[in-house]
């Protein structure tokens, strides 16, 4: 399927689903104000990877906290949940930015999933999406 629609209602703020696109594991995430806070007060200059990643965005668009959440709906979080070092699937609710963390060789992701320590080059990537209604997110 080129694209999933995916309801999110039942997911609270703190909790995160994982959903299957195009064979990819994707994390979704309704994050909490502190970690949308914690993210936004991060100046891009810190960043590894100063860029968004994020498909709904041009290729140049910085990786603040807004261009990395669902727009208009800051507390969403969609990424292809693919360390983007050598591809393993990392841990969510870990690491030492609070976000996730990769196993396989020790990477570190924040509350927006941006890449802050360890050998992985890039932010996780986030996918072709809209909220298809109030409580419906369209990845792809
Ligand atoms: Fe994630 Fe190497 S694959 S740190």
């Amino acid at each position: 399927l080129a694209s999933i629609e995916v309801d999110v209602s039942a997911v609270e703020e703190g909790q995160s689903i994982t959903v299957k696109w195009r064979g990819k594991p994707v994390f979704i995430r309704n994050r909490t104000e502190t970690e949308v806070e914690e993210a936004k007060a991060v100046p891009v200059a810190d960043l590894k990877d100063p860029l968004a990643r994020n498909a709904n965005l041009p290729a140049d668009a910085q990786a603040t906290d807004p261009n990395r959440g669902v727009a208009g709906q800051e507390n969403w979080l969609v990424q292809v949940g693919i360390c983007t070092h050598l591809g393993c699937v990392p841990i969510g609710d870990s690491g030492d930015f609070g976000g996730w963390f990769c196993p396989c060789h020790g990477s570190h992701y924040d509350t927006a999933g941006r890449i802050r320590k360890g050998p992985a080059p890039e932010n996780l990537l986030i996918p072709p999406l809209e909220f298809a209604s109030d409580s419906t997110i369209k990845i792809g």
